[in-house]
């Protein structure tokens, strides 16, 4: 296993569902020219070979296998970002057998030369627990639920507020609740609540503290 003492500079980045971690990753990575992965698409990679395999997402061992041979190439595909695989994805993200086939293929990342950001549940608690720079992303539900019904509203004429919310609860159950590497910030995470922050007020917040953390 690759270890997790490697020195690069790293930017981690958690939240829960909907936080608004994967933008702000985003616009951190091109910002500063840096490699970016958001790291849900793994577990949602997983989620969608075992779906179209027609598995079982109970089956742990063929998650766990599917898992170990994922290739970074088979996770760029625009059908993994639905609610579908997000569900699924969170399923079998807590799975101990899932989540240590991923852990050389997030740190061999992480740890190439440039640096990297990544974005995910437990980037800075158990994927890079050194990195120079964790921030952990929240919001409360009810505005997160609002951001995503207002994207999925744009194409899907059914959806509503509450499914969404009840959805986003459900998820943040899932993800904090699990044995394995659940959802929580790092200690020494820098908090960042975009509740009443818009997208350029969130992305000038993380700014300063990735801009304090280099000058330290
Ligand atoms: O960030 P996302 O919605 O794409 O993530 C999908 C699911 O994957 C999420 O519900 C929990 C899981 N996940 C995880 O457990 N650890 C990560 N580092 C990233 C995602």
């Amino acid at each position: 296993m690759v270890s997790a003492d490697k020195r690069a500079f790293v930017i981690a980045i958690d939240g829960p569902a909907a936080s608004g971690k994967g933008t702000l990753a985003k616009r951190l990575a091109a910002h500063f020219g840096m490699p970016h992965l958001d790291t849900g698409m793994l577990y949602r990679g997983v989620a969608r070979v075992m779906l179209d395999d027609g598995r079982s997402l109970e089956d742990v061992d063929a998650a766990a296998d599917v898992a170990e041979s994922l290739d970074l190439a088979e996770i760029a595909e625009a059908r993994l970002r639905g609610k579908e695989m997000g569900e699924a994805a969170s399923v079998v993200a807590a799975y101990p057998k899932v989540r240590k086939a991923l852990i050389d293929l997030q740190r061999r990342f992480a740890f190439q030369p440039s640096g990297a950001v990544l974005d995910g549940r437990d980037i800075g608690t158990v994927i890079a627990p050194g990195a120079e720079v964790k921030i952990f992303v929240t919001a409360s539900p009810e505005v997160r639920a609002k951001r995503r019904f207002d994207e999925l509203a744009k194409t899907d004429g059914s959806v509503t507020l509450d499914a969404v919310l009840a959805d986003i609860r459900k998820r943040d159950e899932r993800d904090s609740g699990r044995m394995s590497a659940p959802l929580r910030a790092a200690e020494d995470a820098h908090l960042l609540d975009t509740s009443a922050l818009d997208i350029e007020a969130a992305f000038r917040a993380a700014l300063a503290v990735v801009e304090s953390c280099r000058s330290n």
